[in-house]
């Protein structure tokens, strides 16, 4: 088989691999990649905004399967046009992408669909904003409606901060604040069937002790023994298979990987968002855990055939911590010089934000590298992990040093 993934992060990097090691592939290429990328695909210089460029790049490699990694082509409708050509595309249609490109979108199909989440009222005006602030009261929670990297989400007790992200938004979504952990729970669906893989918890803050801004993800760690016992089955009953169901009546099914973010609250599970793509960095510490292979399983969700399926994972753990560059998230400095790269046994160094001359490898975006440990429990995956990445030298960067801290505490308690 041969396959296209589009995408240059460190959620593809994770996925080449696991693609890689697929004995039905014969070929993988990647656009445009990145140089930890280019170890295991053949990498093309296309932007991941030219849906046209992308098509063409399918047609000149006569790919068997296009996989699409990040969510913006996937909202720019290029799962489509590949359809259209005639391309296995896992990866949702434009229509269905809004899922991830509108929040109140999302909202209105978990309503039909009897998905359980966080109540919540869209804005449009400074009058109707005051009103929903005031009556859901604090935490208060506001999101931009549409795509903002990342940056979309404020939950503050401060009314002005409150106000004023909401103002500079053009559309908002003000919702109720939900109490509880939060876990990421990945669908692989073909559009009728889903598969709910094992459930990662994400990092979100900058620094220590989920303190400072709000980031792409700083570190994951999966499985996660302190989750309750039926939480793949619940999510795959209570959120998955009737979001699935609900696209198809609404004649746009979701073919691709569905993200739902949970919070666990003493009411129940309740979704906090969807995202229509694979998760970065849990990618990082599922596809290291994943027994089915990947490259089969992608294809026969692409091409409506999961049916009778299901998903073997390895009974270890794993944990992934990002090396961020010096004033990341606000304003990452790119460019500077990343020393050798240790190799470990059990860890993957996954490539994010990175470039190459002849002689060195350099930073180029905000997360450069995520690092995977993987042991027989937490604390050997975290263990190996920071071992790892303690041994990399980039000046300015940093990383949380409490990754799974807590989860791996309580496991070895147990
Ligand atoms: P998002 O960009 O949608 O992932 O939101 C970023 C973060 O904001 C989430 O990971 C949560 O920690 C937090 N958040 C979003 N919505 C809520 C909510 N309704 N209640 C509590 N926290 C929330
Ligand atoms: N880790 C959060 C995300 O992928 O959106």
């Amino acid at each position: 088989m041969r396959i296209l993934l589009v995408g240059s992060g460190g959620r593809e990097h994770a996925l080449a691999l696991g693609l890689k090691t697929d004995p039905v592939v014969t070929e993988l290429h990647c656009a445009p990649g990145n140089p930890g990328i280019a170890e295991v695909a053949t990498i093309h210089p296309v932007s991941i905004t030219d849906n046209d460029a992308i098509v063409k790049l399918a047609q000149e490699l006569d790919v068997d399967l296009v996989v699409i990694g990040p969510e913006v082509p996937l909202v720019n409708g290029v799962a489509d046009l590949l359809r259209v050509a005639g391309f296995a595309t896992f990866g949702p249609s434009k229509a269905a992408a809004q899922l991830e490109g509108s929040k109140t979108f999302a909202k209105e199909v978990m309503h039909d669909a009897g998905v359980p989440t966080a109540k919540s009222v869209t804005c449009s005006t400074r009058a109707e904003i005051e009103r929903a602030l005031d009556g859901f009261g604090t935490p208060y929670v506001v999101k931009d409606d549409g795509l903002a990297a990342g940056k979309g989400v404020v939950v503050t007790d401060d009314r002005q901060e409150a106000l004023d992200h909401a103002l500079a938004c053009r559309r908002v979504v003000i919702e109720e604040f939900l109490e509880g952990p939060e876990i990421s729970l990945f669908g692989i669906s073909d559009g009728k069937t889903v598969l709910a893989m094992e459930p990662a918890q994400d990092f979100k803050r900058a620094f220590n002790g989920d303190q400072g801004p709000n980031t792409g993800g700083m570190g994951a760690y999966s499985p996660l023994p302190w989750a309750p016992n039926d939480i793949i089955e619940r999510t795959h009953r209570e959120v998955l298979a009737p979001m699935i169901a609900e696209m198809a009546a609404r004649g746009t099914p979701f073919v691709g990987l569905l993200y739902v973010g949970l919070s666990l609250t003493d009411h129940g599970l309740r979704v906090i968002e969807f995202n229509v793509r694979f998760g970065d960095p849990e990618t990082q510490v599922l596809i290291p855990r994943l027994v089915t292979p990947l490259a089969t399983l992608l294809y026969k969700a692409a091409t409506r055939d999961l049916a009778g399926q299901n998903l073997q994972w390895r009974n270890d753990s794993a944990v992934t911590v990002v090396l961020a560059a010096d004033g990341y998230p606000a304003a990452p400095k790119t460019g500077g010089v990343i020393s050798s790269i240790p190799a470990i046994a059990d860890t993957y160094v996954f490539h994010a934000g990175t470039s190459s001359t002849d002689a060195s490898l350099l930073s180029s975006g905000g997360r450069v590298l995520t690092v995977t440990g993987i042991g027989s429990d937490l604390t050997e995956a975290r263990d190996r992990a920071y071992r790892a990445i303690s041994q990399i030298q980039l000046e300015g960067s940093f990383y949380r040093t409490d990754i799974a801290l807590n989860a791996s505490v309580a496991e070895k308690g147990n």
